[in-house]
């Protein structure tokens, strides 16, 4: 009687040699991706150590608290001679639908007390050009390479015995890194002020303006406010949302405004480093004035929906080799991929798991 369980055939040698080309294949693959055998960190393990257990469903896994901005770039036309990006030519005036936020995976976190305040923009133009920039409130980065963000990350995230995280452990960290010491620096003399509208946003990374003839040059930027510093209106005092508050009720008065500077890298500055600031004599061009005139809740805003990956740039600017920036793009799609899932198409399942 033939047996229940065939005995599987033996694979034979054209099959074999097949198999373990594709399992090489496979194999260089995962190691490239950094999925087993080397130190890379995947943007997996970014997003797993960024959100709180259980994570908010539907929000971004960092910046999860944020609101939403309209407006429009004009373009100074200065900045033309050195990119041919279509944004910055002369007499261009570009729609974009931005962010403020303030970083963190809490979306119920107070404004007041976050250590970091950014925004965001996204530009696309009838021309099939687009731009995405997601900048912060401090100047440089604290490290360099994205296994050495994931460590301090590490060290940072409180201990669950205490609710707290180790300060002998912090304090070890930033002694073996002393490239820290621009970023604490900032740190120290940072002071918040009372408004998104007040504050001044950062690219951090550098990029490269690409102009007609293909020469490129490396840049940061930085959103500069027209707005002083102001105090908090006494109605909205240290209310939780008390910074989108200050935006709303100041939008009812005038439009909000930033000049775009760019700052050009010398050779003595190293374009692929985010730790380093750059001198402020750097040549530095005012690019074009970026004016708010509508703010509204990110659930029902046109921000919810994008992913405001620095690296989508229109033709004319480019990224450094900075392996910050370039981790970005990654760890952005995963948290996109994330909170994309679990909105069901925008529909009201969105909601914050306490
Ligand atoms: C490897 C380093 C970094 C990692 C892993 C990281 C991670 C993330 C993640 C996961 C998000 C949420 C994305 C989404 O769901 O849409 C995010 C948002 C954001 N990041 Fe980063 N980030 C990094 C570096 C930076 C730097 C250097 C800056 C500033 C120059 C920055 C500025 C922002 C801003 C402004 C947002 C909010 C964007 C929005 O409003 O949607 N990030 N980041």
């Amino acid at each position: 009687m033939p047996s229940p369980h065939p005995r599987p055939r033996k694979m034979s040698r054209g099959y074999l040699i097949i198999f373990l080309l594709i399992a090489a294949f496979v194999g260089g693959f995962l190691y490239a991706a950094g999925m087993f055998g080397s130190t890379t960190t995947s943007a997996q393990q970014f997003i797993d150590l960024q959100e709180p257990d259980p994570p908010h469903l539907g929000f971004r896994r960092a910046h999860a608290k944020g609101i939403c901005i309209q407006g429009e770039l004009i373009s100074t036309g200065l900045l033309a001679p050195f990119t041919d990006a279509e944004f910055f030519q002369a007499d261009v005036t570009q729609p974009f639908i931005g962010r403020f936020s303030i970083a963190g995976a809490n979306p119920l976190a107070p404004d007041l007390d976050a250590p970091v305040r950014s925004m965001a923009l996204s530009f696309s133009s009838s021309s099939g050009q687009r731009w995405r920039t997601a900048m912060n409130t401090p100047t440089v980065m604290p490290v360099a390479t994205p296994e050495d963000l994931y460590q301090q990350f590490k060290v940072l995230a409180p201990n669950p015995d205490t609710g707290k995280p180790d300060p002998d452990k912090i304090r070890a960290f930033f002694d073996a890194h002393p490239e820290t010491a621009a970023f604490n620096d900032w740190k120290q003399s940072y002071r918040p002020t009372n408004s998104f509208a007040t504050e001044q946003y950062n690219s951090i990374n550098a990029f490269y303006l690409i102009d007609s003839q293909g020469q490129r040059r490396a840049v940061r930027w930085t959103m500069v406010p027209q707005a002083k510093t102001s105090s908090m209106p006494s109605s909205i005092g240290d209310a939780p949302d008390a910074l989108q508050l200050e935006l709303a009720q100041r939008l009812q008065q005038a439009p909000v405004q930033f000049d775009l500077m760019f700052a050009f890298a010398t050779d003595q500055d190293d374009e692929t480093n985010p730790t380093i600031p750059w001198p402020s004599t750097r040549h530095t061009i005012n690019a074009a004035t970026l004016i708010i005139h509508k703010v509204s809740a990110q659930e029902d805003g046109a921000c919810n929906g994008i992913n405001f990956n620095p690296l989508v740039l229109p033709q004319g600017l480019a990224p450094t080799a900075d392996r910050i920036l370039n981790a970005r793009g990654a760890a952005y799609a995963e948290s996109y991929r994330r909170r994309a899932q679990e909105t069901f198409f925008g529909s009201s399942i969105i909601g914050v798991k306490e």
